[in-house]
């Protein structure tokens, strides 16, 4: 105990070690498993990487086959959860709403609790993909009031998420192939990001042997923070409040860099990146991509572009080292494709799914896992004798 030293958000301290994501920030480089995020983002594909991330190794052709034919026929949910679904206000946060469900799974699917039990633990992998899916599509729908789908699983992953999502019953509907790559890449990118805010909660969480739902349960809570995933959100209406001239461009990097009210500018800056995020390197290419491929030609795009040329030559930005980070333009792509601002962090959540379920299960197997239990420096009163209430 003499050793300890405190470390506010630990900037310094590793919880553990981790094979899965390789982080080089300096130099902005992101890697899954070894392979380039800028490999996988063009390649693969989400149900793919996910296998990646969990077991390690890319399938081969039959076994990457059963993974998806096993996750799909796992999206149906039990018809009470639908009700369950039913039973949260309209209006509510999707993320309340999402964290509440995740948490919900393990009173419904209560064969997949046990921590220890490796099949037990694969279902719960399976169902939490294949479930937060559903979720997802459910809390868009409930928002506007529309009836809750069946999954389809003769589609994909995704194809058939945004079918549910979107389509009308007793309608066909069909993606446009461009908004399923492009939502595709985008679930790819977050799918891991190592020891991050959500991630190291997850494994705290887990580090109680709390079981998978209960973890990542908590995990979404902590991604619903405007300084974590929040942050897609909080950038479009950003940028929405500069294109309603309630503030304009040069006012707002002023308000930034004065640091006025707290206001930041959003979808900048990162605790690991001190150069370009690669992610957000992809995601602007793509927005700029599916937004004229699907003919939405949108100012918010263009003040985005703006803010990031500002910052990108000012000095206040450069000696922070403050690049846009993931959340930057990837809202501009959930727009187009159709989501309104509160569902952009609920998408986060699902594309991180497999990087918190990975995670968990490395601690779990991991020999030198602990329960997370940091130390503090005390700085309260010191001894003194209590008083009854008549004395004081
Ligand atoms: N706008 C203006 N100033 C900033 C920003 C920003 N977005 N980010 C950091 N700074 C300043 C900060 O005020 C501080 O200045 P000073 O040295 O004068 O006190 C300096 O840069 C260092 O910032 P910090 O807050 O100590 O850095 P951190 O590593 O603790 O925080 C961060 C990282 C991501 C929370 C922060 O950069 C931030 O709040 N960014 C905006 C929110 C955001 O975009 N979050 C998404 C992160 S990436 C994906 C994810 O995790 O979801």
């Amino acid at each position: 105990t003499g050793l300890v030293t405190v470390d506010p958000g630990f900037m310094n301290t590793a919880s553990c070690t981790s094979e899965i994501t390789y982080i080089d920030g300096d130099q902005g480089i992101l890697r899954y498993r070894g392979y380039p995020i800028d490999q996988l983002a063009d390649g693969s594909t989400f149900l793919e990487v996910a296998y990646l991330l969990i077991h390690g190794e890319l399938p081969d052709g039959p076994t990457l086959e059963a993974f998806t034919e096993r996750v799909n026929r796992h999206t149906f949910v039990h018809e009470d959860f639908r009700t369950f679904m039913g039973t949260f206000p309209r209006a509510a946060h999707p993320m309340a709403v999402m964290a509440s469900a995740v948490n919900a799974l393990a009173t419904f699917y209560p064969e997949s609790l046990d921590p220890q039990d490796p099949e037990t633990v694969e279902l719960a992998t399976v169902l939490l993909l294949a479930k937060t899916r559903t979720i997802t599509s459910y809390l868009h729908r409930r928002r506007v009031g529309e009836p809750l789908l069946y999954p389809d699983y003769s589609r994909g992953y995704v194809d058939d998420f945004l079918r549910m999502t979107f389509a009308r019953p007793y309608e066909q509907y069909d993606a446009d192939p461009v908004v399923v790559e492009a939502l595709d890449k985008l679930l790819i990118l977050h799918a891991d990001h190592e020891q991050n805010c959500s991630t190291s909660t997850v494994r705290i969480v887990g580090s109680a042997q709390a079981n998978l739902y209960a973890s990542v349960a908590a995990g979404v809570n902590a991604l619903s923070g405007p300084l974590h995933g929040g942050a897609n959100e909080s950038v479009l209406l950003m940028l929405d409040k500069i294109k309603n001239a309630e503030y304009d461009v040069d006012t707002f990097m002023s308000k930034v860099k004065n640091k006025e009210d707290g206001v930041r500018l959003m979808g900048f800056g990162h605790r690991v990146y001190k150069n370009y995020d690669p992610r957000a390197a992809i995601v602007k290419k793509s927005a700029d991509a599916v937004l004229s491929t699907l003919g939405k030609d949108d100012e918010l795009l263009d003040i985005a572009k703006r803010l990031e040329e500002i910052a990108l030559n000012d000095d206040y930005f450069i000696e922070r080292k403050l690049y846009p980070n993931v959340d930057f333009y990837t809202g501009l792509i959930y727009k187009a494709l159709g989501f309104e601002p509160a569902m952009f962090t609920p998408l986060f959540a699902l594309g991180r799914m497999p990087g918190w379920i990975a995670q968990w299960r490395e601690m779990m197997n991991d020999p030198q896992t602990k329960i997370g239990r940091p130390r503090q420096i005390y700085t309260g009163a010191t001894e003194r004798d209590y008083v009854p209430v008549s004395g004081r």
